[in-house]
């Protein structure tokens, strides 16, 4: 695992189920995902599907980093087709344990604003992450994200309340 052999691409929808694997796995690593292992919301055949609707979107797209082939994280943006919000895109972004600290989250993130920079269409990006998920609040706020507010008790995990924090950042 050297991080010079991690490569960068689209996904392809031949890889659906590679993906909905790598995002129920990361359920269960990561506490700060809005799903638990196993609870990813998206059939194979619904990921396949919305990878090829990718295809030509204007403001929506995805992004892998790969070890060889296996994938060990990935960065989304995803926005509406609606006229009065379609400037907003939200932000997902996830990497296996075993690859943190590596600067992988960070590239994924820049990859993301990168090609909202130039979609003609994104003019705001959004989050939510964990008031208490530091390593990835640290990474936004590097990038240029503000915070915009906080929704107080936001997420119960195992009977403890979590607040969950905003952040935006101003494309123009
Ligand atoms: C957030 C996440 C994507 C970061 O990925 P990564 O590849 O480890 O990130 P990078 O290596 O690019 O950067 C890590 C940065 O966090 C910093 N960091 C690590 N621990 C930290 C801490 N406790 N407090 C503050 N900063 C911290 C590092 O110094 C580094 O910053 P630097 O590059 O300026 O030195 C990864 O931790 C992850 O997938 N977490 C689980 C899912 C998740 O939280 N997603 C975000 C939901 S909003």
């Amino acid at each position: 695992m050297n991080k010079n052999n991690i490569t960068y691409r689209n996904p392809m929808p031949e890889e659906a189920e590679k993906i909905v694997a790598f995002y129920n796995r990361m359920g269960g690593e990561s506490t700060f995902l809005s799903f638990v292992e196993d609870e990813y919301p998206l059939s194979v055949k619904e990921e396949e599907d919305y990878i090829r609707s990718l295809e030509g979107n204007a403001n929506n797209v995805m992004f892998l980093a790969l070890d060889g082939n296996e994938i060990v994280g990935l960065s989304t943006i995803t926005s509406t087709h609606k006229i009065k919000s379609r400037h907003e895109g939200e932000l997902g972004i996830v990497v296996a344990k075993k690859y943190h600290g590596q600067g992988i989250g960070t590239k994924l993130i820049r990859m993301a604003i990168d090609w909202c920079k130039g979609n003609d269409v994104t003019t705001r990006i959004h989050l939510d992450v964990s008031a208490d998920n530091l390593t990835a609040i640290s990474i936004y706020l590097k990038l240029g994200f503000i915070m915009e507010g906080c929704l107080k008790n936001q997420t119960l995990i195992d009977g403890i309340y979590y607040d969950t924090y905003v952040m935006g950042l101003m494309l123009k």
